[in-house]
This record gives structure tokens, sequence and C-alpha cells, in this order.
């Protein structure tokens, strides 16, 4: 999940002299921001810092942050042509090189001490804010072009799956230990078409890619489907915060391993209350092996360090 952000003032302060995007490109910052929370928290992990929408800037469709938070696109993909006018899959490489950099630098930095985690965003999740032009509660353009016009999704998703195998495969061989495929926008798609908007397009990333690292799903808002993404041999799904995380696991297949599901809110409030509510999952989870411990979802700006180590400390400590 995301770790780092405006909850920590290092990491506001950094954002008073440069942008998200310059921070996200230029390695040694991307180190920094990466390593921030580590040095606060007794975190087995690092996530690169980054963003699943370096893809669309890789194939030719820039993003940014606003100021006032959330993400907008340079423009939206309106039509087919659009889409063929985006950068094959090769660009990835070039275009991209600076997240590689920081993943070996981090690793260099984290010897084997620390997992390191690459990520990308789902072929589905990415195309929800190409199509769209950016962020939104429904993206119901995505969905619109998925039943209204087959050929040109279909498109746009072989695109974005190539795109997304390369960089998974760039990030491995720079040093990350495991990758995290983030659909979170599973949660829109109507059950019966998760298969088509998301789902095989994620199956054909996990087939290229699962032999040379594990691979942790996480498909936000499709709990339902969380048979289907297992089947997709994904050796780790990640839970959001909606299910019982000990019935949903015990349900799974044994050699499933889940991540998960603190709900992110609980950071808001006070170390007794995170230090409970950690230790009423991690007992929910206490007769199923294959527990890695994280949010539900991406940590919030109102995060309150002094839960953050409430939660980490109580982590570490349960036995
Ligand atoms: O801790 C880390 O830095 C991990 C790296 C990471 C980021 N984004 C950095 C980031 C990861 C894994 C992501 C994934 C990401 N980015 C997703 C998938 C995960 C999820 O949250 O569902 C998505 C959908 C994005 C696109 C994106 N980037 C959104 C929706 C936002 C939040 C916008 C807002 O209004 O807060 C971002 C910004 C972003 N990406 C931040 C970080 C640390 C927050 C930036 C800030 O607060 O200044």
């Amino acid at each position: 999940m995301r770790q780092a952000g405006r909850y920590l003032p290092e990491y506001r302060a950094l954002k008073q002299k440069h942008t998200f995007v310059e921070m996200v490109r230029t390695p040694d910052l991307a180190v920094e921001v990466t390593l921030q929370p580590l040095r606060r928290f007794a975190l087995d992990a690092a996530i690169l810092f980054s963003d699943i929408l370096v893809i669309p800037e890789a194939l030719g469709q820039p993003y940014r942050f606003k100021e006032e938070g959330g993400i907008a696109m340079e423009f939206r993909l309106e039509d087919a042509a659009a889409v063929e006018r985006l950068a094959p899959a090769s660009a990835v490489r070039e275009k991209l090189a600076y997240m590689p950099a920081a993943l070996r630098i981090l690793r260099r930095e984290l010897g084997d001490t620390k997992a390191l985690l690459g990520f990308g965003g789902s072929p589905w999740t990415l195309a929800c804010y190409m199509l769209e032009g950016g962020g939104s509660d429904d993206f119901a353009r995505a969905k619109e072009v998925f039943h209204r016009d087959r050929p040109l999704f279909d498109r746009l998703m072989e695109k974005l799956t190539d795109a997304s195998i390369e960089h998974f495969r760039a990030q491995i061989e720079a040093g990350a230990d495991a990758v995290q495929i983030f659909d979170s926008w599973a949660g829109i798609v109507p059950a019966i078409d998760y298969e088509a908007a998301s789902l095989k397009w994620i199956r054909r990333i996990v087939d290229a890619i699962g032999r040379r690292a594990p691979v942790i799903l996480f498909a936000r808002g499709a709990m339902a489907a969380l048979p289907a993404l297992a089947a997709t041999g994904a050796p780790v799904l990640a839970l959001d915060w909606t299910v019982d995380l000990g019935a949903a696991a015990r349900a799974l297949p044994a050699t499933t391993a889940v991540q998960g599901n603190l709900d992110p809110v609980l950071l808001n409030t006070t170390p007794d209350v995170v230090a409970r509510e950690a230790r009423r999952l991690l007992e929910s989870m206490r007769s199923r092996p294959g527990h890695i411990f994280n949010l539900g979802h991406g940590i919030l700006p109102q995060a309150k360090i002094e839960n953050v180590s409430a939660l980490v400390d109580t982590v570490v400590a349960f036995a």
C-alpha cells in the first residue's frame, strides 16, 4: 500500500521544494521518500515511492498530482486513434529507467534485511484514469467504453498489459523481491463483467512474471471475487478492509497467503484504539498461517505518527 505521504512532516518538507512527479522521476528523491517511513517505524518491507500512473506517462499520456489533492491526466483518451498513438510497450524500459535506478539504490541500502516491493496498476485501473482524464468517484467513462466499443477497449488493454509486463520485469531485474498489482478500481465493475474488464488481463501478467517473483494481487472492492483472484496463481492476495480477514483467509486455498487489512481510518484515532484493533485482527488470523499484516488500503494524510508507531509496535510484539 502507499506508506509514504502527507502524514509525514519530512515528506511535506520535500514537497515544498519538489512536485510529486519530480520526486517520482528523480531516483535520489524517490529513494529518500521510500526510506522516510522506514527510519521512523520498524517496518519489514519498503515499497518504492512511485506511482501507477508512470505507465500512461511512458505511453505518452502524462499525469500530475494536484496541489489540492487528486490526480489529473494531461488529456483524456478520446478515441481509437488516440489509443493507436500511444507508444509501444518497448517505450517503458527507456522512459521509466528512473524506477529500476531507484530500486537498485534501495536494494543496496536495505541489504537483505528488508523486503523491497515493486508495483504497478492493473490494466483496468490504469484505463480508468486514461479514459476519464483524471481521478473520479465512479470512472463511468471506462465502463461506457467497455460496453460501447469493445475493440477499442481491448486494444488499450493489450497495450497496457504488455507495458505492465515490461515494467514488472524491469523492477524484478533491479532487485524487487515481489511486485504488487493494484486493481484499485475493481470494485466499480459489475461482477459479471470483471473477467473481461480486468481479470483476464491480470492473469496474463501473472502468467508472464509469476515465475520470476511472487505477485501480490489487490483488487479493492472485489472481495466476492477472491476465489477467482486466487485462481490467477498469485501466491498472495491483498484484502481490503470490507472483509473479515480470518474468515476470508480460511475460505481460500491454504497455499494462498493473505495481506491486510486494517482500516486506514483507524490511524486517525488514538494509539490504544489502534493497538486494540490490530490485536483483534492478528487474533482472527492466529490459526491461519500466511499473513502479511498491512492496511486494507493506502495510508491517509490524516494518519497520526504516534498511531503508526503503535500499530507497528503491536504487530512486532504480537506472539
Ligand atoms: O508509499 C509509497 O510511496 C508507495 C508508492 C505508491 C504511491 N502510489 C505513491 C503515492 C503506490 C503503491 C501508489 C499506488 C497508487 N497510485 C494507486 C494504487 C493504490 C491505491 O491507492 O489504490 C493509485 C490508484 C494511484 C494514483 C494516485 N496517486 C492516487 C489516487 C493518489 C492520491 C491522490 C490524493 O488525493 O491523495 C496518488 C498520490 C500518491 N501516490 C501519494 C503517494 C505517496 C500521496 C501524495 C501526497 O500525499 O502528496
